[in-house]
């Protein structure tokens, strides 16, 4: 038994309201996915979990304000896939991904859409690409920033339509979302956590779905390969992070409650309503998450460095 699986924090922890950021706006799949996570890690733990929004850089500024926040246990990071891909797209990060974190466990893994405004005329994907191809200095594609979920699946849509496109970014695509519902933004690749609702009620127009088999509560929507992109497939994976320095056995104690969480009968209604699901308690541990973090950092750094867009 090592004597560093105990801290003195950790025998008591937590005897206080712990902050989890969200480097995106309010009221966007991020933030979804960590209310309904942290509502029941509080239960579980006993203490309130506040989530507190820090949008903008693509989730970069986020993560930056947890890398450097005290390793106690009381700031914690939601954040996805866009922890990997910032990673390569931007040049000077403040702070070094890989060596600025410890490890909770992962969340989940949730499927994007291929999204337009309701009034937008191609009826399918094949549709919509050669449209966009026609008015590619027109047409605009909402995305979170450089770094987010919908501008790593912009990327990969302007790589397999070979096109180029104007993109808007926002703080979140909650906000993204509004000006999609409004009219004012065109298009969007976004997570099912933020767009199910809105195609079921035909407030949009969907596309495709980026997952390999359609999705039960969206069977009308094709997968993107079915529609005609081949091997276009993207997930985005959800993990909880704390500041490097965290002691082991808090990390631990959060994972333990996050498997818990991941179980509530909530939490996994509310997940399948998004078209998501929870992740298995295997994967809800800090070694996984630093496994999937080193993995995607490799898969995807060949991929943003073919495409060439970089953040400053
Ligand atoms: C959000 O919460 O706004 C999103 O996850 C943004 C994104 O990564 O596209």
């Amino acid at each position: 038994v090592s004597l560093l699986a105990t801290s003195a924090l950790g025998q008591t922890y937590p005897e206080r309201t712990i902050t989890m950021v969200v480097p995106f706006s309010a009221g966007g799949p991020t933030d979804t996915v960590t209310r309904l996570v942290a509502e029941a890690m509080s239960k579980d733990l006993g203490q309130q979990i506040v989530v507190e929004n820090v949008g903008g850089a693509g989730g970069t500024l986020g993560a930056g304000r947890v890398a450097s926040a005290d390793p106690d246990g009381y700031t914690l990071l939601l954040h996805h896939i866009g922890m990997a891909t910032s990673a390569t797209l931007y040049r000077k990060l403040a702070y070094d991904t890989l060596n600025a974190f410890e490890y909770v466990g992962l969340v989940t893994d949730v499927p994007m859409t291929i999204v337009a405004r309701k009034d937008l005329e191609p009826t399918d994907l094949k549709g919509l690409i050669d449209y966009m191809k026609a008015n590619k200095d027109t047409v605009t594609v909402a995305n979170a920033g450089i770094g987010a979920a919908s501008h790593l699946c912009g990327m990969l849509l302007m790589s397999a339509m070979e096109t180029q496109f104007v993109t808007v970014p926002y703080k979140g695509t909650g906000p993204a979302m509004t000006d999609l519902l409004g009219g004012q933004v065109d298009v969007m690749c976004d997570q099912t956590t933020n767009t199910t609702k809105q195609i079921q009620g035909g407030t949009i127009k969907a596309y495709a779905v980026t997952s390999p088999a359609r999705l039960d509560n969206l069977p009308d929507v094709p997968t993107a390969e079915e529609a005609g992109l081949s091997g276009f497939q993207v997930g985005i994976w959800h993990g909880i992070y704390a500041p490097k320095g965290t002691p082991a056995d808090v990390t631990e104690r959060l994972s333990k409650s996050l498997q818990v969480a991941l179980k509530d009968p909530n939490v996994v209604a509310r997940f399948a309503e998004l078209g998501t699901a929870p992740s298995a308690e295997e994967e809800a541990t800090p070694t996984a998450l630093k496994a999937k973090l080193e993995g995607e950092i490799t898969r995807w750094k060949p991929v943003i460095e073919a495409a060439g867009q970089y953040a400053d």
